[in-house]
């Protein structure tokens, strides 16, 4: 499974990135208003850091002004993944663009009907948002699972990002049931190393260490 990072915030992505397990990079409109800097400029930053996708997400509504401020977007650099709503017009804007060799990214998903009509649509990666399922009290992950079974049932090569990621057992409930991607906050990405007993276990190898009185060095 691939691990893009869902932020605008550079630093956080470089910091990530030295590990070596940044795959790509997701932003959308609020993240770029968290993030204070120009849509442009900061996008370019970040697609310059790191090799794989990076989206970016239009603003538009209607599909030809979509496919216009897409095409702006794709010029920023060769790694970039246009973030198009899942709407008539978006894909619409989403038939057109992947037509013209764009990668494509279908956001603000919440169905397997939705996920379905993208991969016809020629969008490379769908983006079903878990957390904000899962905040009206329905399951996010079965989203995913649906979408999964779908996809390859037909031999759909759309790729799942899974994204609205909150916490680390949306990653492992990802992993089980096949999303190609998720997309996650760096906050969550970092928990994904934590484990209590990991920590209790190095204390008391350390402590037994100093009772020998050696060193490594
Ligand atoms: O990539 C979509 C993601 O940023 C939305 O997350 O937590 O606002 O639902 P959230």
């Amino acid at each position: 499974m691939k691990f893009f990072v869902d932020t605008a915030e550079f630093d956080a992505i470089a910091e990530l990135n030295e590990l070596g397990i940044v795959d790509g990079v997701t932003t959308n409109p609020s993240l770029i208003m968290k993030s204070g800097r120009d849509i442009i400029e900061v996008t370019k930053q970040i697609a310059d850091l790191i090799d794989g996708p990076v989206s970016a997400e239009v603003i538009a509504t209607q599909a030809d002004a979509m496919i216009e401020e897409g095409r702006k977007l794709s010029k920023i650099a060769d790694n970039i993944a246009i973030k198009l709503p899942l709407t008539w017009d978006g894909l619409k804007a989403c038939k057109a663009l992947s037509s013209e060799g764009h990668m494509i990214n279908v956001t603000l998903c919440f169905s397997a009907n939705q996920a379905l009509l993208a991969a016809k649509a020629g969008a490379a990666f769908i983006s079903p948002f878990i957390g904000r399922l899962d905040d009206i009290n329905l399951d996010g992950i079965d989203v995913i699972a649906d979408i999964r079974q779908i996809y390859d049932t037909y031999g759909f090569e759309t790729q799942i990002l899974a994204a609205s990621i909150r916490n680390v057992n949306h990653v492992t409930d990802c992993a089980r049931i096949g999303a190609d991607i998720v997309t996650a906050p760096p906050e969550v990405i970092h928990k994904l190393a934590l484990h209590p007993l990991t920590d209790k276990g190095l204390e008391t190898f350390l402590k037994d260490w100093e009772k020998t009185g050696q060193k490594i060095l």
